[in-house]
């Protein structure tokens, strides 16, 4: 008998970062040692723990039998810790205006389900993480991406952006700082993709400030706290700044300076109940996070920044690579120079797993335009383990010419 068949909407989804660990896999099950810098989770890196506070407010929680449902937009001490968290970040946020979700990848799902329609487009940075490609067409919607300009720090191309703008645009897309490529919008750039939005009138933005804790520059700026025109959905949770990314827990914060949301936010609010609710012992492991002292995260930022800066002096001393240094998170787009990987990046990932067994994402799978001819590096990894697999690579380089 055949194979049933699959739906065409799930058979085109792809996310490179995890798509390369099959091949990965395969290695390891032949007794392979794999150094892996492809995935953006800190605790797949010795280090950088989940803190011990928040650990205990979620072992709380569950000691306290706390095993139920909670409420569908999430339990009213975190989404008051949230807005409290908002607010100081510079705009009108209150309980109401947030919901909690599990992770910001579920909030996208219910954002692109409550706004977009056949014919109607996502512009999103190029390159950027792959959600914002594979979900808008699950809904008849198309990704378009503006570029990021890849001689100048990744900044956002305006130009591109205000020429890609038309009324099918329901949502823009503002990564910040940016997965994979690291760089960091600051005010007067987020002022000025306002002033583009703002002249469509079905135009709302994405926030995704996932990683706004881990930033180098000091520039980092809240979308929603600029906007006093077009409305924002606010992005964030406790998966990356938070080192805790398998509690699930994130959420979208609304804000709705010309109070214009009042049907989209209806059907965020049902599709939010239809899907129950957000775990809830991890709410409140949260709720610690966001309540407690905050000092420890300036040590892991320098530990972080210290793995960056590492990963810099690398790559400047070895041929065939080149880097914009990234203001913020923990991923590094590396240029690969030589004309033989430059249009294969794919090629020169796949190669480099098996002769030299160091495992990154090609830049392609993160914009198959703006992304080409580049890898994405995850730079969480102790300092030996991060020189080893730059040996491996300039290794690989070297031989491949
Ligand atoms: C920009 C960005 N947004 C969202 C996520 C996922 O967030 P969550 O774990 O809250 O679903 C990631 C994870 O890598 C990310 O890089």
């Amino acid at each position: 008998m055949s194979d049933i068949p699959v739906s065409e909407r799930a058979a085109r989804i792809e996310y490179a970062i995890r798509d390369v660990v099959v091949p990965a896999t395969a290695l390891e099950a032949e007794g392979h040692e794999i150094i892996k810098l492809n995935i953006g989770d800190p605790i797949a890196y010795p280090g950088l723990p989940t803190p011990e506070h928040m650990i205990h407010g979620f072992q709380e929680s569950l000691s306290r039998g706390e095993t139920g449902y909670s409420p569908s937009y999430g339990l009213a001490e975190l989404r008051a810790a949230i807005a409290d968290d908002e607010f100081a970040k510079g705009w009108n946020c209150t309980p109401d205006d947030v919901y909690v979700c599990h992770g910001v990848t579920e909030a996208l799902q219910i954002i692109f389900t409550a706004t977009l329609e056949e014919g109607t487009k996502v512009l999103a940075p190029g390159p950027h993480y792959p959600p914002y490609m594979a979900y808008p067409q699950l809904f008849g919607a198309e990704t378009i991406e503006y570029r990021l300009d890849a001689d100048d720090g990744w900044r956002v191309d305006f130009d591109d952006v205000e020429a890609k703008m038309d009324e099918n645009v329901r949502l823009l897309v503002l990564i910040n700082p940016n997965n994979p490529t690291g760089n960091v919008a600051d005010s007067n750039e987020i002022d000025r993709l306002i002033s583009i939005a703002e002249k469509w009138p079905n135009c709302m933005i994405i926030a995704d400030e996932i990683y706004d804790e881990l930033d180098f520059t000091g520039s980092q700026t809240s979308v929603a706290s600029r906007s006093q025109t077009v409305p924002v959905f606010t992005l964030n949770g406790v998966s990356k700044v938070y080192y805790a990314p398998g509690w699930r827990i994130g959420y979208m914060a609304l804000h709705d300076p010309t109070s214009r949301l009042g049907a989209v936010r209806d059907g965020i609010e049902r599709l939010l109940r239809s899907r129950l609710c957000a775990s809830t012992p991890a709410q409140m492991g949260y709720l610690a996070g966001l309540t407690q002292s905050r000092s420890w995260m300036g040590d892991y930022t320098q530990k972080v920044l210290a793995k960056r800066d590492l990963c810099l002096k690398r790559i400047s001393e070895i041929d065939g690579l080149d880097v914009q240094a990234p203001g913020g998170a923990f991923y590094m787009f590396v240029r690969l120079t030589d004309s033989k990987w430059a249009n294969d990046d794919k090629k020169f990932v796949l190669d480099l797993l098996h002769d030299e067994h160091v495992l990154l994402v090609h830049g392609s799978g993160f914009s198959k335009e703006m992304g080409n001819g580049h890898f994405r590096l995850v730079y969480l990894a102790e300092l030996d383990v991060l020189n080893e697999a730059f040996d491996r690579i300039e290794r690989f380089l070297q031989r491949s010419r």
